[in-house]
């Protein structure tokens, strides 16, 4: 497998495919397929489980992560997953990107089941994962599926560029930026692929709170204006509520039990249009099912008198978000 120049500043120790697969349409590890424009497509989860080997163990004390995982994704649906920190969020986006194979079941994309790295999938996490040394535009460049010619390349660029606005930093450097900016960045460059499939890995997780609101409205825009089908892992039950159509929370059925696996412990579909009212009544008893869900009781004062992101994001700061 091909690996990314050396000169690139990791910040952590990724697998290089999910690099690949956030960074390069044209890798030659990864299987692509010009990408096709406004294609959505629905995700099928039949029976996913995964297991992994444990640490010095022999494989036959696999341990489980994650469990008789079935649903039906929509065209177009964005869908939030939701979990303690460990519970096989990053998994199951790993399993339906194909980085990594389920252990038993299947995701299928479209009807076609998943089998290796899949040109259909595009992947944002939550640091950019930006070039150093290439120009925002570069950057956002290197989403675009092989065999994209060069001038149809450069519009596509300047289109994406604009969706996040960020047309007048193009030539800039990801050293001169700020952190939203560089997420709106990697986001364009997820984009560049026309992704069937979007999935989002606490892709605003490490920005700060004023920040994050606009990334969410920012997301919203650029679903209605390109619709793909999202998957979008968070901590945080607010972004959930206001981002997605219906929200999953995978936990364990029996949290003490810990030799079995996270499976769907509750989904939620969430009313009303967006942009959607944060300070609203129903989403504040949405977010008190779903906090209890984390195993976070309210504390005294009621959800309701909270402006939203206060209590979601408050309430779970002390929980590792990875
Ligand atoms: N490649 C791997 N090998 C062994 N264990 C892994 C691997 N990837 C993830 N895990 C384990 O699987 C569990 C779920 O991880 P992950 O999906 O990253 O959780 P989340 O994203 O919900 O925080 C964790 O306990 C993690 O240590
Ligand atoms: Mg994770």
């Amino acid at each position: 497998m091909p690996t990314l120049p050396d000169t690139e500043l990791r910040t952590d120790a990724a697998p290089a495919a999910e690099e690949q697969m956030a960074a390069s349409g044209s890798s030659p590890s990864i299987h692509t397929s010009p990408a096709r424009p406004n294609t959505v497509h629905p995700v099928s989860f039949v029976s996913v489980g995964k297991s992994f080997a444990s640490r010095g163990k022999k494989a036959t004390n696999a341990r489980p992560v994650l469990r008789d995982i079935n649903l039906e994704v929509v065209p177009g649906e964005v869908l939030a997953i939701l979990g303690t920190s460990g519970c096989g969020k990053s998994t199951l986006l790993r399993i339906t990107a194909g980085l990594d194979t389920a252990s038993v079941g299947e995701v299928l994309i479209d009807g076609t089941p998943v089998s290796g790295i899949d040109a259909r999938c595009a992947f944002a996490f939550q640091e950019p994962r930006l070039l150093p040394w290439r120009s925002l535009a570069d950057n956002v460049a290197l989403g675009l599926p092989a065999g994209t010619p060069k001038q149809a390349g450069r519009e596509r660029v300047a289109e994406l560029l604009e969706l996040v606005g960020l047309s007048e930093f193009a030539g800039h450097r990801p050293r001169e930026i700020s952190g939203g900016m560089a997420q709106r960045t990697s986001l364009a460059r997820a984009l560049a692929r026309n992704p069937a499939v979007l999935l989002l890995d606490e892709p605003f997780g490490a920005l700060d709170a004023l920040t994050r609101l606009k990334m969410q409205d920012l997301l919203l825009e650029v679903h209605a204006a390109a619709p793909t089908t999202v998957l979008l892992v968070t901590h945080d039950v607010d972004e959930a509520l206001q981002l997605a159509d219906r929200v999953i929370l995978l936990g364990r059925e029996d949290d003490s039990d810990s030799d079995s696996g996270a499976t769907i412990k509750q989904i939620v579909t969430v009313p009303g249009e967006r942009p959607r009212n944060r300070a609203s009544a129903e989403l504040a008893t949405l977010r008190d099912e779903l906090l209890a869900g984390l195993g976070i009781e309210p504390h005294g004062a009621s959800a309701s008198n909270s402006t939203g992101a206060d209590l979601g994001s408050g309430a779970l700061a002390s929980m590792p978000s990875r």
